[in-house]
Parts: C-alpha cells; structure tokens; sequence
C-alpha cells in the first residue's frame, strides 16, 4: 500500500519543502520510492508558484539535497490526497486543524516533533525566515531527526 505524506509549514518556501526534499532522499535510499508519495504545502498562498527561498536552497544543497519545490497552498481535498499531514509547527497544526472537514480528516494531522528524537529541546521546528543561516542549519539537523525516524517508520509498518 502507498504512504502518501504531506508536510507543511507557512509559507512552503522553507521548512516543509525541505523536509520534503530531504525525506524524497531517504525514501530513494531505502528503496521505497514505489510505496512512498510526498508533497508539500503552506497555510498561506502568497508564496504560491515560487521556488523555495534561495537561502533553503543553498543550505539544503550543501547538504546534497536539491530542491524543486514550487509553493502551493494547503487545500480541503489534501486530506483525500494524504494519509498523514505533518505540521512544522503549532500554528501551521492550528490552521490544519481548522481546515480539515472532519473527524477521520483531523487523525491524519501530525506535528513534526512527534518524530525528533535527538533534540528534546525543540518542541516545534522554528521558522527561519527572518533569521540568518544558523536559522537554516537547525532547521535542516532538526528535519534531519524526524525524517529519519518517519522512514524508519515506514520501513517497519507498526
Ligand atoms: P516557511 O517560512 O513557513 O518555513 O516556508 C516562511 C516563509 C515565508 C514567510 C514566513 C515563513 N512569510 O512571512 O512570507
């Protein structure tokens, strides 16, 4: 069965498309790249269209991890689309929450942290846009954390 995974900050510029972009390696590394679909998503459109910001893009591509993502905004039918939906931080799962048509809409909703295993002093994955390239850098240990364990996840279906 196919895991379809949606993750989603604000703006779709930063934090969510580089975690998409990061976990789209990982799936290709552990070989699950029929079973697993991603995307990603911000609750505010008014990034729509564009390429992620160029300083996400650098930073991730330091890492060996190339972006892309053209920003969308999160809509009603992704929670047909998706089976988990997973919120860089609280007000994006506040918007989601708001947005999601019913009760089995709202069990596909996750929070990033849920997954960090190696960083129990972030509860939320901060958002870097106004801040320098240190802002970029946790941004991209803290995705690094919780992918890993989401694809160790996927690999062994609880
Ligand atoms: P993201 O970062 O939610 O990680 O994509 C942001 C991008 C744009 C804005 C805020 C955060 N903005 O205010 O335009």
């Amino acid at each position: 069965m196919k895991q379809r995974i949606l993750f989603v900050c604000l703006g779709n510029i930063c934090r969510s498309p580089a975690a998409e972009a990061m976990m789209q390696l990982l799936v290709e590394r552990y070989g699950l790249t029929d079973s697993v679909i991603l995307d990603s998503a911000g609750t505010y459109g008014g990034h729509s269209g564009e390429r992620s910001d160029p300083r996400m893009r650098r930073a991730a591509e330091a890492r060996g991890i190339p972006m892309t993502h053209r920003a969308r905004q999160v809509k009603e039918e992704d929670f047909d689309r998706f089976d988990m939906i997973i919120a860089m931080d609280d007000n994006n799962y506040e918007a989601l929450f708001r947005l999601a048509p019913n009760r089995d809409a709202h069990q596909k909703i996750y929070r990033f942290r849920d997954f960090l295993r190696h960083h129990p002093n972030w509860s939320y994955i901060p958002d870097p846009y106004y801040e320098g390239h240190e802002g970029f850098e946790l941004v991209l240990d803290l995705l690094e954390d919780g992918c890993t364990t989401l694809i160790e996840e996927l690999k062994q279906p609880r």
